[in-house]
């Protein structure tokens, strides 16, 4: 085995020009490529800034070192000094950053072999993600991977300082706490030394980044791992990051605005993109109308519109009978989308259907007439005031669905985002950042029959609709704001409840009883007997921020050892079961046998 004695690094492979011609340089890094032309072996050496190719010359180097250049593999770890010079015309590589110049081999130490690696270290592989999640290591070793997390530790270091310079501290707050109340499931800890009793992972820091308000920090920020128990999806993972901020006096435009400021500041110093600010502000209740989300996708339009009022009184049953029941009837429009083919239409039903809807129709304004599934029960002046609600013209499609309101929202919303995709709508360049604001206090939980925090229990209700918490829970808005990024919720926050008694109102209105509301925020509610100051935040979730900056389909491609969906790690193969002897010390027993586990595993 070779080492690296007397050969220090001068220099990154990537960084190197024409204007450095003649400059003897010692390089490490491993090999990418490797051609052999007899008497010259060419190499692609690469190491984390880019690509340079080494020449090795049979005639002008000792027959050693060539002899070694010849057992050089795919994935080596090398290092190499040589002299750099200019390639002749017909050899410039344009599709390199170094293509114009080449380094000539005179030392060659190999520093490690490597077996032959499972997959090609390079861009654009097609390979299935399970290998790559399994060999992380040599996943992350392809380039665009790397350019990923070189672009996350730019933008959180950019966050420091951005924070920094704004007055805020950084400061850590426990992993082994007490269970917050986000919503999700708790990943749990058994405490040895407190048999049978158990911390929570937080899933968010919230409660201890509002007790450092109480403690008079004033402005607090950190960059801090949450972790919530829930189905997993692309943007989802169990163990996830959050950039986690609160500040005291402060009002909501102040804060929106300052959080403006920081994507300008991120996006201009990481992509060189300029972002335009103030963001659109947009009431819940629009978003919900017009986009049927409350994170609409603004890089194309296409919005929901009520057709309620042209399809009534006829002798459709369908419309009619949810009319009755309070429902409503909606459309998008897709332009130019009349000539669908009618498989298309029959998968359309069943994507709808998939989004809780009970059924699709559609409304072909074709050259040759209308065509649509309730065509019989309608005369041409209703398809002709239809169109003319809608703007419809000759050549478009109207996709609609009848349903509770919700449901018809819910629905359209996802079909807008297919047909977006489908049309090709979507330009891939484009940023549109917009605030989600006025989002609802409660929504209802038909599970659990009852009203839940749509944001979470500190929220602060608008002061107009206090009067409403128990009455009209409903109703009620609260001081709460997303920000959305091309369809995605990259962050959201609140103003909190900063007065201990309307914070035990609102534990109320959640059905929780006073004792309960003791045994859980005891601790918090007596911190807010002493002074709290009007405070208010918000967390942004960094993976899918970076996600969006580095245009991944997945947050799994920005962080270095993500969870499989099924929430494992198929490279150190955990969650894993553990020693008898470990589970008594912890005083727990498992209901699973262990054969069975294996079992649910393979
Ligand atoms: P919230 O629950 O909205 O708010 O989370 C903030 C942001 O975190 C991201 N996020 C996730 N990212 C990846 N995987 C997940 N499982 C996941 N869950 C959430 C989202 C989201 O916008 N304490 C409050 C914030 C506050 O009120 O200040 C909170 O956690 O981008
Ligand atoms: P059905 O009576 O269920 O066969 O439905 C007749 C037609 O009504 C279907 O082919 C659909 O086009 C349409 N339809 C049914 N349910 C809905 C719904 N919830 N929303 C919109 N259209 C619907």
């Amino acid at each position: 085995m070779e080492t690296l004695e007397g050969m220090q690094r001068t220099h990154h492979c990537g960084v190197l020009r024409k204007a450095d011609v003649g400059t003897e340089v010692v390089l490490c890094g491993w090999v990418s490529r490797r051609r052999d032309h007899g008497g010259l072996i060419f190499v692609d050496m690469r190491d984390r800034s880019g690509f340079v190719q080494i020449v090795f010359d049979e005639a002008a180097m000792a027959e050693g070192t060539f002899h070694k250049a010849e057992s050089l593999r795919n994935e080596f770890c090398i290092a190499v000094r040589g002299k750099i010079r200019a390639r002749s015309e017909e050899t410039i590589n344009p599709n390199i950053d170094t293509g114009e110049i080449e380094i000539v081999c005179t030392e060659l130490r190999i520093l490690n072999k490597a077996k032959t690696p499972p997959f090609y270290i390079q861009d654009g592989i097609d390979v299935d993600e399970m290998v790559r999640l399994k060999y992380r290591y040599l996943d992350l070793r392809r380039p665009e991977m790397q350019k990923n997390l070189m672009l996350r530790s730019k933008v959180t270091m950019l966050m420091r300082q951005f924070f920094d310079q704004h007055g805020f501290l950084e400061i850590e707050t426990p992993m082994l706490c007490k269970s917050t109340p986000e919503g999700a499931r708790d990943f749990l800890v058994p405490s040895r030394v407190n048999p049978g009793e158990f911390y929570a992972l937080p899933q968010s820091p919230q409660i201890f980044k509002q007790l450092l308000q109480v403690a008079g920090m004033e402005k607090y920020f950190q960059i801090v791992r949450c972790f919530r128990d829930e189905d997993l999806r692309a943007d989802r993972q169990p163990e996830f990051t959050q950039l986690d901020i609160e500040m005291s006096f402060m009002d909501e435009n102040q804060i929106e605005t300052l959080m403006e400021e920081l994507m300008k500041e991120l996006f201009k110093k990481t992509l060189g993109v300029d972002i335009k600010t103030p963001f659109e502000r947009m009431e819940w209740d629009t978003a919900m109308d017009k986009y049927g989300s409350d994170k609409p996708d603004l890089r194309f339009d296409m919005p929901l519109m009520d057709i309620s009022a042209y399809v009534g009184g006829s002798s459709f049953k369908v419309f009619n009978s949810v009319l009755e029941a309070g429902g409503m009837i909606k459309c998008i429009k897709v332009d130019g989308y009349a000539d669908i083919p009618r498989r298309r239409l029959d998968d359309l039903v069943k994507f709808t259907q998939g989004h809780g809807a009970k059924g699709l129709a559609w409304i072909q304004y074709c050259e040759e007439g209308v065509k649509s599934p309730f065509k019989k029960f309608y005369d041409d002046e209703t398809f002709k005031k239809i169109a003319e609600a809608t703007g419809a013209r000759t050549g478009d499609l109207l996709l609609v669905v009848a349903d509770k309101r919700l449901v018809v929202d819910n629905a359209l919303g996802q079909l807008r985002l297919e047909m977006g995709k489908e049309r090709g709508l979507i330009d891939p360049d484009a940023l549109r950042f917009l605030w989600v604001v006025n989002f609802p206090m409660y929504e209802w939980s038909d599970e659990e029959k009852r009203w839940k925090a749509m944001h979470h229990p500190f929220t602060a209700p608008r002061n107009e609709d206090i009067e409403y918490l128990k009455s009209d829970p409903g109703r009620v808005k609260a001081n709460a704001y997303d920000m959305v990024l091309n369809g995605v919720e990259v962050g959201g926050g609140s103003l909190r409840i900063y007065n201990a008694e309307l914070q035990e109102k609102v534990f109320e209105s959640l059905g929780l009883t006073p004792e309960q509301a003791h045994t859980k925020f005891g601790f918090m509610m007596d911190a807010f007997q002493y002074g709290t100051p009007p405070h208010g935040g918000l967390a942004f979730g960094l993976d899918r921020l970076i996600m969006l900056m580095a245009k991944r389909p997945s947050i799994r491609d920005v962080i270095a050892f993500p969870k499989t969906q099924s929430a494992r790690d198929v490279m150190s193969d955990a969650p894993s079961s553990v020693d008898e002897k470990q589970l008594r010390e912890l005083s727990i027993r498992t209901a699973v046998k262990k054969k069975e586990k294996k079992e649910e595993q393979a």
